[in-house]
Protein backbone atom coordinates (compact mmCIF):
# COMPACT_ATOMS: atom_id res chain seq x y z
CA UNK A 1 0.00 0.00 0.00
CA UNK A 2 1.47 3.54 -0.86
CA UNK A 3 2.28 5.08 2.44
CA UNK A 4 0.30 8.22 2.62
CA UNK A 5 2.57 11.66 4.22
CA UNK A 6 1.08 14.84 5.40
CA UNK A 7 2.28 17.39 2.86
CA UNK A 8 2.09 21.27 3.29
CA UNK A 9 -0.19 22.74 -0.38
CA UNK A 10 -0.96 26.27 0.39
CA UNK A 11 0.25 28.92 2.41
CA UNK A 12 -0.81 32.74 3.72
CA UNK A 13 -0.44 35.16 5.96
CA UNK A 14 -1.71 38.49 7.93
CA UNK A 15 -0.28 40.74 9.68
CA UNK A 16 -1.91 43.86 11.54
CA UNK A 17 -1.06 47.50 9.89
CA UNK A 18 0.09 49.13 13.18
CA UNK A 19 4.20 48.88 13.41
CA UNK A 20 5.62 49.66 17.12
CA UNK A 21 9.51 50.25 16.17
CA UNK A 22 12.28 50.02 18.70
CA UNK A 23 12.16 53.94 18.29
CA UNK A 24 8.56 54.54 19.85
CA UNK A 25 9.47 51.43 22.70
CA UNK A 26 12.11 53.98 23.63
CA UNK A 27 9.63 56.33 24.52
CA UNK A 28 7.70 54.13 26.34
CA UNK A 29 10.26 52.24 28.64
CA UNK A 30 13.96 52.55 29.54
CA UNK A 31 15.40 50.63 26.45
CA UNK A 32 17.33 51.66 23.03
CA UNK A 33 17.27 50.49 19.26
CA UNK A 34 20.85 49.29 19.68
CA UNK A 35 20.03 47.54 23.11
CA UNK A 36 16.96 45.20 21.50
CA UNK A 37 19.23 44.70 18.21
CA UNK A 38 21.89 43.72 19.19
CA UNK A 39 20.58 41.49 21.85
CA UNK A 40 17.28 40.46 19.72
CA UNK A 41 17.62 40.92 16.31
CA UNK A 42 14.02 42.53 16.05
CA UNK A 43 13.46 45.80 14.91
CA UNK A 44 9.85 46.72 15.20
CA UNK A 45 6.77 44.41 15.40
CA UNK A 46 2.87 44.60 14.48
CA UNK A 47 0.49 45.42 16.66
CA UNK A 48 -3.77 44.77 16.53
CA UNK A 49 -5.08 47.64 17.88
CA UNK A 50 -8.60 47.97 17.02
CA UNK A 51 -10.69 47.47 19.84
CA UNK A 52 -12.58 43.82 19.98
CA UNK A 53 -10.27 41.81 17.46
CA UNK A 54 -8.82 39.10 18.71
CA UNK A 55 -6.53 36.24 17.14
CA UNK A 56 -9.26 35.27 14.91
CA UNK A 57 -9.35 37.95 13.54
CA UNK A 58 -6.06 37.58 12.31
CA UNK A 59 -6.13 33.99 11.67
CA UNK A 60 -9.65 34.61 9.29
CA UNK A 61 -7.52 37.21 7.40
CA UNK A 62 -4.75 34.20 7.15
CA UNK A 63 -6.71 31.67 5.73
CA UNK A 64 -8.36 34.42 3.27
CA UNK A 65 -5.15 34.90 1.88
CA UNK A 66 -4.61 31.01 1.38
CA UNK A 67 -8.11 30.59 0.55
CA UNK A 68 -8.01 33.21 -2.34
CA UNK A 69 -4.22 32.24 -3.01
CA UNK A 70 -4.41 28.78 -3.91
CA UNK A 71 -8.30 28.77 -5.13
CA UNK A 72 -9.39 25.64 -2.57
CA UNK A 73 -13.46 25.60 -2.30
CA UNK A 74 -13.41 25.69 1.64
CA UNK A 75 -15.93 23.05 1.98
CA UNK A 76 -13.72 20.69 1.30
CA UNK A 77 -11.65 21.43 4.34
CA UNK A 78 -12.10 18.27 6.60
CA UNK A 79 -10.53 19.66 10.27
CA UNK A 80 -9.41 23.39 11.32
CA UNK A 81 -6.56 24.04 14.51
CA UNK A 82 -5.97 27.33 15.51
CA UNK A 83 -2.93 26.96 17.48
CA UNK A 84 -2.55 29.79 19.80
CA UNK A 85 -1.93 30.69 23.39
CA UNK A 86 -4.01 33.67 23.42
CA UNK A 87 -7.47 32.23 22.59
CA UNK A 88 -10.36 34.70 21.76
CA UNK A 89 -12.10 33.96 24.75
CA UNK A 90 -11.12 32.05 28.04
CA UNK A 91 -13.89 29.28 27.28
CA UNK A 92 -15.47 28.93 23.67
CA UNK A 93 -13.36 27.90 20.83
CA UNK A 94 -11.34 30.43 18.55
CA UNK A 95 -10.63 27.90 16.02
CA UNK A 96 -14.74 27.16 15.47
CA UNK A 97 -15.58 30.56 15.05
CA UNK A 98 -12.31 31.22 12.43
CA UNK A 99 -13.76 27.57 10.70
CA UNK A 100 -17.77 29.03 10.25
CA UNK A 101 -16.10 32.50 9.42
CA UNK A 102 -14.11 31.35 6.35
CA UNK A 103 -17.17 28.54 4.94
CA UNK A 104 -15.28 25.69 6.05
CA UNK A 105 -18.59 24.33 7.03
CA UNK A 106 -18.04 20.56 6.54
CA UNK A 107 -15.04 20.79 9.20
CA UNK A 108 -14.71 20.32 13.07
CA UNK A 109 -12.31 22.66 15.15
CA UNK A 110 -10.14 23.41 17.59
CA UNK A 111 -7.42 25.04 19.24
CA UNK A 112 -4.00 23.90 20.35
CA UNK A 113 -1.97 25.79 22.91
CA UNK A 114 1.96 24.54 23.25
CA UNK A 115 2.80 28.04 24.07
CA UNK A 116 5.54 28.75 21.57
CA UNK A 117 5.84 25.28 19.79
CA UNK A 118 1.92 25.43 19.39
CA UNK A 119 2.65 25.46 15.64
CA UNK A 120 5.03 22.72 16.15
CA UNK A 121 2.95 20.75 17.68
CA UNK A 122 0.22 21.23 15.63
CA UNK A 123 2.10 19.94 12.84
CA UNK A 124 2.57 16.74 14.59
CA UNK A 125 -1.26 16.31 15.56
CA UNK A 126 -2.65 17.26 11.85
CA UNK A 127 0.14 14.60 10.28
CA UNK A 128 -1.01 11.97 12.79
CA UNK A 129 -5.08 12.68 11.03
CA UNK A 130 -3.63 12.69 7.98
CA UNK A 131 -1.26 9.98 7.17
CA UNK A 132 -3.99 7.50 9.11
CA UNK A 133 -6.04 7.90 6.31
CA UNK A 134 -8.80 9.85 8.54
CA UNK A 135 -8.62 13.17 6.95
CA UNK A 136 -7.49 14.84 3.53
CA UNK A 137 -7.33 18.14 4.13
CA UNK A 138 -6.28 20.21 7.30
CA UNK A 139 -6.19 23.73 7.81
CA UNK A 140 -3.61 24.64 10.39
CA UNK A 141 -2.98 28.14 11.65
CA UNK A 142 -0.83 29.56 14.07
CA UNK A 143 -2.29 33.41 15.67
CA UNK A 144 -1.30 35.16 18.61
CA UNK A 145 -2.21 38.76 19.95
CA UNK A 146 0.20 38.32 22.46
CA UNK A 147 -0.26 42.53 22.89
CA UNK A 148 -3.05 41.23 24.90
CA UNK A 149 -0.97 39.72 27.27
CA UNK A 150 1.63 42.25 27.23
CA UNK A 151 2.41 44.71 30.19
CA UNK A 152 4.02 48.02 27.96
CA UNK A 153 6.05 49.09 31.36
CA UNK A 154 8.02 46.01 31.79
CA UNK A 155 11.58 46.45 29.31
CA UNK A 156 12.27 42.66 29.90
CA UNK A 157 8.71 41.33 27.66
CA UNK A 158 6.94 44.22 25.85
CA UNK A 159 10.35 44.56 23.65
CA UNK A 160 10.18 40.70 22.11
CA UNK A 161 6.82 40.18 21.62
CA UNK A 162 4.37 40.73 17.94
CA UNK A 163 1.09 40.35 16.74
CA UNK A 164 0.52 37.85 13.47
CA UNK A 165 -1.13 35.10 12.55
CA UNK A 166 -0.20 32.42 9.42
CA UNK A 167 -2.25 29.71 7.71
CA UNK A 168 -0.79 26.44 5.85
CA UNK A 169 -3.28 23.78 4.20
CA UNK A 170 -2.27 20.28 5.04
CA UNK A 171 -2.87 17.78 2.43
CA UNK A 172 -2.83 13.46 1.82
CA UNK A 173 0.70 13.12 -0.21
CA UNK A 174 1.64 10.07 -1.98
CA UNK A 175 5.02 10.96 -3.82
CA UNK A 176 6.76 11.23 -0.49
CA UNK A 177 6.82 14.61 0.06
CA UNK A 178 5.17 16.57 3.27
CA UNK A 179 6.39 15.57 6.86
CA UNK A 180 8.46 12.37 7.34
CA UNK A 181 9.93 12.52 10.95
CA UNK A 182 9.27 14.35 14.21
CA UNK A 183 11.11 14.87 17.80
CA UNK A 184 9.27 16.88 19.99
CA UNK A 185 9.72 17.16 24.14
CA UNK A 186 8.29 19.36 27.29
CA UNK A 187 9.42 19.67 30.50
CA UNK A 188 7.29 21.01 33.01
CA UNK A 189 9.40 21.81 35.59
CA UNK A 190 10.09 24.91 33.35
CA UNK A 191 6.89 26.48 32.95
CA UNK A 192 7.70 29.14 36.23
CA UNK A 193 10.17 30.71 33.91
CA UNK A 194 7.72 31.84 31.24
CA UNK A 195 4.00 32.45 32.33
CA UNK A 196 0.74 34.09 32.50
CA UNK A 197 -0.50 33.70 36.28
CA UNK A 198 -3.95 35.28 36.85
CA UNK A 199 -6.42 34.34 35.01
CA UNK A 200 -5.77 30.56 34.74
CA UNK A 201 -8.10 27.82 37.00
CA UNK A 202 -5.03 27.64 39.74
CA UNK A 203 -5.21 31.91 39.66
CA UNK A 204 -8.17 32.86 38.72
CA UNK A 205 -9.72 36.25 38.65
CA UNK A 206 -11.53 37.31 41.28
CA UNK A 207 -14.32 40.07 41.65
CA UNK A 208 -12.82 43.49 42.33
CA UNK A 209 -9.38 42.30 40.81
CA UNK A 210 -7.23 44.30 39.20
CA UNK A 211 -4.54 43.90 36.87
CA UNK A 212 -1.15 43.74 38.20
CA UNK A 213 2.23 42.53 36.91
CA UNK A 214 0.45 38.85 37.48
CA UNK A 215 -1.89 39.21 35.05
CA UNK A 216 0.64 39.91 32.03
CA UNK A 217 3.66 37.73 30.47
CA UNK A 218 6.36 37.25 32.62
CA UNK A 219 9.60 36.21 31.65
CA UNK A 220 13.04 35.38 33.10
CA UNK A 221 14.63 35.62 30.37
CA UNK A 222 18.37 33.95 30.45
CA UNK A 223 17.33 31.08 32.06
CA UNK A 224 14.19 31.02 29.01
CA UNK A 225 17.33 32.28 26.51
CA UNK A 226 19.71 29.43 27.86
CA UNK A 227 17.59 26.49 27.43
CA UNK A 228 16.31 27.78 24.09
CA UNK A 229 19.86 27.74 22.69
CA UNK A 230 20.95 23.85 24.09
CA UNK A 231 17.54 22.54 23.46
CA UNK A 232 16.87 23.71 19.82
CA UNK A 233 20.01 23.13 18.85
CA UNK A 234 19.92 19.43 20.59
CA UNK A 235 16.74 18.44 18.61
CA UNK A 236 17.94 20.31 15.24
CA UNK A 237 21.03 17.81 15.62
CA UNK A 238 18.92 14.36 16.12
CA UNK A 239 16.90 15.15 13.49
CA UNK A 240 19.36 15.28 11.06
CA UNK A 241 21.30 12.01 12.56
CA UNK A 242 18.24 10.42 12.74
CA UNK A 243 17.64 10.73 9.53
CA UNK A 244 20.80 10.72 7.85
CA UNK A 245 20.83 14.23 6.51
CA UNK A 246 23.99 16.24 6.07
CA UNK A 247 24.12 19.77 6.54
CA UNK A 248 23.96 19.77 2.47
CA UNK A 249 20.80 17.95 2.60
CA UNK A 250 19.36 20.62 3.70
CA UNK A 251 17.96 23.56 2.25
CA UNK A 252 16.29 25.60 4.91
CA UNK A 253 16.11 25.94 8.63
CA UNK A 254 12.95 27.08 9.68
CA UNK A 255 13.33 28.10 13.71
CA UNK A 256 10.81 30.16 16.17
CA UNK A 257 11.57 33.51 15.84
CA UNK A 258 11.99 34.69 19.52
CA UNK A 259 15.76 35.84 19.78
CA UNK A 260 17.90 36.04 16.76
CA UNK A 261 20.82 34.67 18.59
CA UNK A 262 18.80 31.67 19.62
CA UNK A 263 18.31 30.90 15.78
CA UNK A 264 22.01 31.89 15.39
CA UNK A 265 23.27 29.52 17.60
CA UNK A 266 20.67 26.69 16.43
CA UNK A 267 22.41 27.16 12.43
CA UNK A 268 25.79 27.00 14.12
CA UNK A 269 25.16 23.86 15.56
CA UNK A 270 23.97 21.90 12.62
CA UNK A 271 26.25 23.54 10.35
CA UNK A 272 23.81 25.82 8.34
CA UNK A 273 25.04 29.41 6.85
CA UNK A 274 22.62 32.30 7.23
CA UNK A 275 21.61 32.05 3.61
CA UNK A 276 19.64 28.83 4.28
CA UNK A 277 18.38 30.07 7.52
CA UNK A 278 14.64 31.60 7.16
CA UNK A 279 14.67 34.87 9.21
CA UNK A 280 11.85 37.46 10.12
CA UNK A 281 12.19 38.45 12.99
CA UNK A 282 13.27 41.61 12.58
CA UNK A 283 10.09 42.82 11.13
CA UNK A 284 7.87 40.75 13.37
CA UNK A 285 9.49 40.22 16.53
CA UNK A 286 8.19 36.93 18.76
CA UNK A 287 4.60 36.43 17.13
CA UNK A 288 4.43 32.78 19.29
CA UNK A 289 2.35 30.52 17.40
CA UNK A 290 2.95 32.85 14.14
CA UNK A 291 6.41 32.17 13.73
CA UNK A 292 7.05 29.35 11.78
CA UNK A 293 3.81 29.93 9.47
CA UNK A 294 5.13 33.44 8.95
CA UNK A 295 8.39 32.40 7.56
CA UNK A 296 6.74 29.92 5.28
CA UNK A 297 4.37 32.60 3.70
CA UNK A 298 7.49 35.08 3.55
CA UNK A 299 9.87 32.48 1.82
CA UNK A 300 7.59 30.38 -0.33
CA UNK A 301 8.38 31.94 -3.72
CA UNK A 302 12.04 30.51 -2.79
CA UNK A 303 10.79 27.06 -1.91
CA UNK A 304 11.45 24.03 -4.70
CA UNK A 305 9.72 20.94 -4.61
CA UNK A 306 11.51 18.39 -2.76
CA UNK A 307 13.48 20.69 -0.21
CA UNK A 308 14.15 19.24 3.05
CA UNK A 309 13.30 21.61 5.79
CA UNK A 310 14.09 21.16 9.44
CA UNK A 311 11.35 23.33 11.96
CA UNK A 312 12.49 23.40 15.49
CA UNK A 313 10.92 25.62 17.98
CA UNK A 314 11.12 26.22 22.25
CA UNK A 315 8.89 27.80 24.37
CA UNK A 316 7.26 27.92 27.65
CA UNK A 317 6.44 25.20 29.56
CA UNK A 318 9.07 24.28 28.62
CA UNK A 319 7.82 22.87 25.24
CA UNK A 320 10.33 22.42 22.46
CA UNK A 321 11.25 19.70 19.20
CA UNK A 322 11.79 19.80 15.75
CA UNK A 323 10.09 18.10 12.62
CA UNK A 324 11.65 17.15 9.26
CA UNK A 325 9.22 18.05 5.98
CA UNK A 326 9.92 17.94 2.37
CA UNK A 327 8.57 20.90 0.50
CA UNK A 328 5.50 19.60 -2.26
CA UNK A 329 5.66 22.48 -4.85
O1 LIG B 1 9.48 32.42 22.51
C1 LIG B 1 9.50 31.83 23.75
C2 LIG B 1 10.82 31.69 24.26
N1 LIG B 1 11.40 32.98 24.60
C3 LIG B 1 12.65 33.18 24.35
O2 LIG B 1 13.29 32.35 23.76
C4 LIG B 1 13.30 34.44 24.89
C5 LIG B 1 14.60 34.08 25.52
N2 LIG B 1 15.29 35.21 26.19
C6 LIG B 1 15.81 36.24 25.50
O3 LIG B 1 15.62 36.36 24.31
C7 LIG B 1 16.70 37.19 26.25
O4 LIG B 1 16.97 36.65 27.52
C8 LIG B 1 16.11 38.62 26.39
C9 LIG B 1 16.08 39.32 25.05
C10 LIG B 1 14.75 38.58 27.02
C11 LIG B 1 17.03 39.44 27.31
O5 LIG B 1 18.36 39.46 26.78
P1 LIG B 1 19.60 39.05 27.69
O6 LIG B 1 20.79 39.22 26.85
O7 LIG B 1 19.33 37.69 28.26
O8 LIG B 1 19.57 40.15 28.78
P2 LIG B 1 19.52 39.98 30.38
O9 LIG B 1 18.12 39.67 30.81
O10 LIG B 1 20.62 39.08 30.79
O11 LIG B 1 19.86 41.44 30.83
C12 LIG B 1 21.14 42.06 30.54
C13 LIG B 1 21.07 43.51 30.96
C14 LIG B 1 20.50 43.70 32.36
O12 LIG B 1 21.18 44.78 32.98
P3 LIG B 1 22.36 44.49 34.01
O13 LIG B 1 21.77 43.64 35.11
O14 LIG B 1 23.43 43.75 33.24
O15 LIG B 1 22.75 45.87 34.44
C15 LIG B 1 19.06 44.08 32.11
O16 LIG B 1 18.51 44.85 33.16
O17 LIG B 1 20.21 44.23 30.09
C16 LIG B 1 19.18 44.90 30.85
N3 LIG B 1 17.97 44.91 30.05
C17 LIG B 1 17.69 45.86 29.15
N4 LIG B 1 18.33 46.97 28.77
C18 LIG B 1 17.78 47.72 27.81
C19 LIG B 1 16.97 43.99 30.03
N5 LIG B 1 16.03 44.33 29.13
C20 LIG B 1 16.45 45.49 28.58
C21 LIG B 1 15.92 46.33 27.58
N6 LIG B 1 16.61 47.44 27.23
N7 LIG B 1 14.75 46.07 26.96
Amino acid sequence: MTKITAAITAVGKYLPDYVLSNKVLETMVDTNDEWIVTRTGISERRILKEEGKGTSFMAIKASEDLIQKSQIDPKEIDLVVVCTATPDMQAASTAAFVASSIGASNAFAFDMDAACSSFLFGMSVVSGYIESGKYKKVLLIGGDKNSSMINYKDRATCIIFGDGAGAVLFEANTEGNGIQDEYLRTDGSGRDFLRVKKGGSSYPFQIGDVHDEESFVFQEGRTVFKNAVFNMADVSEKILERNNLTKDDVAWLAAHQANKRIIDATAQRVGLDDSKVMMNIAKYGNTTSATLPLLLADYENKLKKGDNIIFAAFGGGFSWGAIYLKWAY
